[in-house]
């Protein structure tokens, strides 16, 4: 299987407009296996959109290096999808043509045309093709950002919070969704959340990432088989565990489940 991503001692500085250095990566380290499904928590600013864009080439590192397959990431590339958090259809394009848009500007539309039925009916807008964006709810639109990186094949997803946006039970609808994506097409799945049910739901790996400049605070791997019931012992107990590494576990007395 292909679709493994390495990130070595990446440092990532910015100048903000008074001219001031923001220190947003420092020196991450991180191996993320080909079909593995990681989720990347931390507080706001520290830095987790900054690596997604990284790894999808849409930024470059100060220093360090980001390789797929063994191989540097130079620039964006359709072998990494984005799905970013608030969708970013093209509103005078129906949803057909949005799912269509990147297969026509590759000029592969033609051999791959069934692909755009088939991504539209994965994520449960058949019947909607023809209709835009600003005729669709925004969970209806988010599906269809959705099919539209998946569309083209890409060994690995990278989604930045990509359900932030929406109310609980479309939100957990479409975790369900974009589990069953995984376990069909097997791509490497990265998704930045702010959620910690939705990471310990989905991931095999939460990554926890510390306040800027951010690097890796701890790992934790989620061992529990699917679908994973959110209310069970052992859920709450990694939900417990997560939460007070980021600082929000409360007084609690020191309890014999964290991991
Ligand atoms: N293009 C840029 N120019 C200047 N500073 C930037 C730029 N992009 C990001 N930063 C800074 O880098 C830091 C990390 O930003 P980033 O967007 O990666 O955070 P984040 O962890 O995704 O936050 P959030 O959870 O709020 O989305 C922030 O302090 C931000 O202001
Ligand atoms: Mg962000």
């Amino acid at each position: 299987m292909v679709g493994s991503i390495t990130v070595e001692g990446v440092r990532k500085t910015f100048t903000t407009a008074d001219g001031d250095t923001v220190h947003a990566l420092n020196g991450v380290d991180l191996q993320i296996n080909a079909g593995e499904f990681v989720t990347l928590i931390g507080p706001s600013g520290c830095g987790k959109s900054t690596l997604l864009r990284l790894i999808a080439g849409l930024d470059f590192p100060d220093s360090g290096t980001l390789a797929l397959d063994g191989k540097k990431i130079t620039g964006p590339d359709c072998e990494r999808g984005f799905m970013f958090q608030n969708h970013t259809l093209f509103p005078w394009l129906n949803i057909y043509d949005n799912v269509a848009f990147s297969l026509r500007a590759r000029g592969i539309y033609k051999e791959k045309k069934d692909d755009v039925a088939e991504y539209i009916r994965l994520v449960g807008l058949e019947g909607f093709e023809k209709s835009f964006p600003h005729q669709l709810s925004g969970g209806m639109c988010q599906r269809a950002s959705l099919a539209r990186a998946l569309v083209g094949h890409p060994k690995v997803l990278l989604l930045d919070e990509p359900l932030g946006a929406l109310d609980a039970f479309t939100r957990m609808n479409i975790q369900d969704e974009i589990l069953r994506i995984h376990r069909e097409h097997g791509m490497t799945m990265i998704m930045v959340t702010h959620d910690v049910d939705e990471a310990v739901y989905l991931a095999d790996r939460v990554v926890i990432m510390s306040a800027r400049p951010a690097k890796i605070e701890k790992i934790v791997p989620i061992e529990l088989g699917h679908p994973r019931a959110r209310s069970s012992q052992d859920f709450l107990a990694y939900r417990a565990e997560i939460l007070r590494r980021l600082h929000f576990g409360g007084k609690v007395p020191d309890v014999e489940y964290y991991l």
